[in-house]
């Protein structure tokens, strides 16, 4: 008896188990549609209007039909494991991505209603409009004052010196470094500290009046204290600015942006207000790489 009522309940178990198998125990399933972007990729206000955009790397294709908006003066932050496309998609933003041979952009990308990749656009003027600072500083070899001076004279933006000392002085004060710096512009920029540095990066940046940002990570070469000031500095900037940053650093994002956009395998997978993104995330993707779980 005792062995009978073993086997029949065991045989019992066992097609309860083939029936509704443990929730851990279902290999992971995580659909993503491609062009599916949930949450709130578009806005009202648009500076930049981004659909369908794919890019490849010869026959690579590293951006997978990607639709989004950046608003007029928002702070947006790329997030995603590292190789899931977000400097790519940056770099689309002011055509970096020209200087790459294999590259080819496709879709429809416009910044205040102009076409970005208008064979007729003047790069050079973009990229006055929608400034870059990378995740190295990189600033010239030439005085800190050349520094910033060097967009302000290739674009004609003043006429005489007292107009561009105006010029320099102020991008200085935007970027919280003119106390540091004003005893000492004819000094060499790459004598000045890491974070020095990029905050002299982003003078040079904001001296030609661009109306758009562009950051590639650009605290991760710097240490807490330099990184605690370039977020300030984001901050302060946002008022003035569209802000679009990389971020490895979660904290990061939360601390400095509006909106967050979580890249995965060049797709985009979910965009919404920051706080939502990572306190209720809506796409478990997202969920995963916030809680830790890869990235
Ligand atoms: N210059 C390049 N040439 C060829 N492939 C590239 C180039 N830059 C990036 N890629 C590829 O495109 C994909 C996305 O890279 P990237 O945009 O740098 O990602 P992320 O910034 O998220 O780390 C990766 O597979 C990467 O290897
Ligand atoms: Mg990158």
């Amino acid at each position: 008896m005792n062995t009978l009522n073993t086997t029949v309940s065991n045989e019992a178990g066992l097609q309860n188990a083939a029936v509704t198998p443990a929730k851990e125990e279902r290999p992971a399933e995580t659909v993503i549609e491609e062009g599916q972007t949930v949450g709130t990729p578009f806005s009202d206000d648009p500076k930049f209007r981004l659909r369908n955009v794919e890019v490849f790397y010869g026959a690579d294709r590293a951006i997978k039909n990607i639709s989004l908006d950046i608003a007029r003066n928002e702070v947006i932050a790329f997030i995603g494991p590292s190789g899931c496309g977000k400097s790519t998609f940056l770099r689309c933003l002011n055509r970096m991505n020209d200087s790459i041979d294999i590259c080819r952009v496709k879709g429809a990308l416009h910044l205040d209603d102009q076409d970005i990749y208008d064979p007729k656009r003047d790069v050079v003027e973009l990229r006055a409009r929608v400034g870059m600072v990378f995740q190295k500083p990189n600033p010239f070899p030439k005085s800190i004052y050349d520094n910033v001076a060097y967009g302000p004279r290739i674009h004609g933006l003043a006429n005489r010196k007292s107009d561009l000392d105006d010029i320099v002085e102020n991008s200085l004060r935007k970027a919280g470094l003119w106390n540091e710096v004003k005893d000492r512009l004819d000094a060499t920029a790459t004598g000045m500290s890491g974070g020095q540095q990029q905050r002299l990066c982003i003078a040079r940046a904001i001296a030609v009046s661009p109306e758009v940002v562009l950051m590639d990570e650009p605290c991760s070469a710097l240490d807490p204290i330099a990184t605690a000031k370039v977020e300030e500095l984001i901050a302060e900037l946002s008022a003035s600015y569209t802000i679009v940053i990389v971020t490895h650093s979660m904290q990061q994002a939360a601390r400095v942006s509006h909106r967050t956009a979580y890249f995965h395998l060049g797709h985009l997978v979910e965009v919404n207000d920051t706080d939502k993104v990572f306190t209720s995330p809506e796409h478990e993707l997202t969920e995963s790489y916030i809680t830790g779980r890869f990235g």
